[in-house]
């Protein structure tokens, strides 16, 4: 019996022996493991035992913390019933993103927000600039590396944002406002592409848009917005009183911002040049560069 039990216990780890055994190796990363005291789980006696090492337990953190992500952006997809768009978004990566010349404030950007994400807290980014210029591009590249990280993201258009809110008025549409209006605030990260690129908002919409705004400041979460606005356009009037008739609310979202000016030229223009001309996209944008 006794026999049977200092098996158990050597192959538990645990020693019998009262003295403290050498460090060992850990399998996965190789650090050193130093064993700590704990009670014999019968007698009363103290034992020396190998905790798990910090590189197993921070795997097994992460897992958790992907499943619980997982979980989350599950809950968003069937909410929003937009698995499809992030099925279009999905091979929109850092690595498929090439640095081009007037690009690289908002690369900067981006990689930093998600690099510090939790300590940014509602710090949000804000890029605008041509169209074509690769503003979708770089922000779902960084939603993706942050769904990768295990954030829930919420990546959606302002055209399609608005009218799934219009349709939930379509008294058969099983969405309803609050399923929505639900997701904007809850996810981690709301990209939203196109901001402001509605011609006409109705009273409701602006008072839906006003309502993500505060309601995602208040929870310290940022949103990333696109626009094609030109440096004019962000300052003017227009834009400024869109929202309300003093500008609070564009202000308040704008102070919450990082905002780049994305000066790149339209990456669509020169694929298209480039095949007229019979050259690569590179070799055309070096000769742009040139002149
Ligand atoms: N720097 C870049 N590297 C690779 N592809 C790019 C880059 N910039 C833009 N694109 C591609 O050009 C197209 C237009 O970019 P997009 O991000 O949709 O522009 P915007 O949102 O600024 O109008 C997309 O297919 C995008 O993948
Ligand atoms: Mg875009
Ligand atoms: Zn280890």
């Amino acid at each position: 019996m006794k026999d049977l039990m200092n098996q158990v216990l050597k192959n538990s780890g645990m020693s019998d022996s009262s003295s403290k055994p050498e460090p060992k190796e850990c399998a996965s990363c190789g650090e050193q493991i130093e064993p700590i005291q704990v009670e014999h789980p019968f007698h009363k006696e103290i034992r020396w035992v190998y905790p798990a090492c910090k590189c197993e337990i921070k795997k097994l953190e992460d897992i958790k913390r992907q499943q619980e992500s997982y979980r989350r952006q599950r809950k968003i997809n069937h909410a929003l019933k937009m698995s499809s768009s992030l099925e279009d978004i999905k091979h929109l990566t850092f690595e498929s993103y090439k640095l081009r010349h007037g690009n690289e404030k908002a690369i900067r950007e981006v990689e930093d927000a998600v690099e510090n994400f939790s300590e940014r807290s509602k710090l949000g980014v804000f890029i605008f600039g041509e169209t074509g210029n690769g503003k979708s591009h770089i922000t779902a590249a960084g939603g993706n590396a942050l769904i990768e990280k295990g954030y829930s993201v919420l990546f959606i258009t302002e055209k399609d944002l608005l009218s799934r809110f219009n349709a939930t008025k379509n008294y058969n549409n099983n969405e309803s406002f609050q399923e929505i209006m639900g997701v904007c605030l809850s996810a981690d990260l709301l990209v939203w592409d196109d901001f402001m690129s509605s011609q006409r908002l109705s009273d409701e919409e602006k008072d839906w848009i006003f309502q993500i705004i505060n309601g995602r400041e208040r929870k310290n979460k940022p949103i990333w917005a696109t626009s094609n606005l030109t440096p004019e356009e962000f300052e003017s009037d227009e834009v400024v009183y869109k929202l309300d008739n003093k500008g609070r609310t564009w202000w308040r979202l704008v102070g919450n911002m990082n905002c780049v000016y994305n000066k790149a030229s339209n990456y669509r223009k020169s694929i298209a040049i480039s095949r007229v001309l019979g050259i690569s996209v590179e070799e055309y944008e070096r000769r742009q560069a040139r002149e």
